[in-house]
């Protein structure tokens, strides 16, 4: 394992993990020099940076072009690409998705799902390549099942929630990130998981660790704004004003 990846594992019950998304050059300058242990270049870049309605469209052209800006500007985060939709059907086709994806300079790659793509990640994982797993609510499943909508409120789906644990940890995941599932489903799962769990949707002080997007962190989507979203800044209102300013004065001029 390598030493900046085994900085994030001894983090587990020790110090909470941060993780941001980050999709452009000095985003990810901003987010690397502010000290943020990962940066995510999610493949919700297909939504908040391209405008589509969910992370279905965002292609591994996508996501080499935003990732090597990313990988520019980030000298002691860790880079985890998303591997997008589509990219890792198979286990052999996601093992060439992965090594595309490292070969631009992530430091690891990130997938979704558990006990279906067990075999898919132990493959990425035994060429010596760090994966990040993603259980819960998968957003690229979001169309077949008709939306965003809270996992793990029926035991059922808490267990299911479990068994996908189960199965990236048995697979060789480094972490996992819970997606919206019952703040108490995530607390056990994490109470249970060996791996660091990073929690989005899924609860305060319920995982190792947090990620957020940080056009939610900011205020610089404000046309979606997920209801688990605490922002810290209003950008699109500073922009807002700034053109408004700027444009008083090129109406008026001195
Ligand atoms: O694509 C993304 O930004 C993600 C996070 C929401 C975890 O997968």
């Amino acid at each position: 394992m390598n030493a900046k990846i085994a900085k994030i594992v001894a983090k587990k019950g020790v110090m909470p993990v941060s993780e941001l998304t980050a999709y452009d050059y000095p985003t990810a300058r901003l987010l690397d020099e502010s000290g943020v242990d990962m940066i995510l270049v999610g493949d919700s870049l297909g939504m908040v940076m391209l405008g589509y309605p969910d992370t279905t469209h965002v292609t591994l052209e996508h996501m080499l072009h935003h990732g090597a800006a990313v990988v520019r500007a980030a000298k002691n985060a860790v880079v985890v690409l998303d591997m997008p939709i589509h990219t890792y059907d198979t286990p052999e086709q996601a093992l060439a998705t992965a090594q595309a994806l490292m070969a631009i300079g992530a430091d690891a790659v990130k997938l979704e799902g558990g006990v279906d793509k067990e075999e898919h990640i132990r493959t990425i994982v035994q060429a010596g390549i760090p994966v990040q797993a993603h259980i819960g609510l998968l957003p690229q499943k979001v169309k077949e099942e008709g939306g965003f909508r809270m996992k793990g409120k029926t035991d059922e789906e808490a267990a299911a929630i479990m068994r996908d644990m189960e199965a990236v940890v048995r697979a060789g995941a480094f972490s996992v990130v819970i997606e919206c599932t019952k703040h108490s489903v995530a607390a056990e799962i994490t109470k249970a998981c060996p791996i660091v769990t990073i929690g989005i949707g899924a609860g305060r002080g319920t995982c190792d660790g947090e990620v957020a997007v940080i056009h939610d962190l900011v205020g610089a989507f404000p046309w979606f704004v997920p209801g688990f979203a605490r922002p810290k800044a209003n950008v699109a209102d500073a922009i807002r004003e700034a053109v408004a300013t700027w444009q008083q004065e090129i109406e008026k001029p001195q």
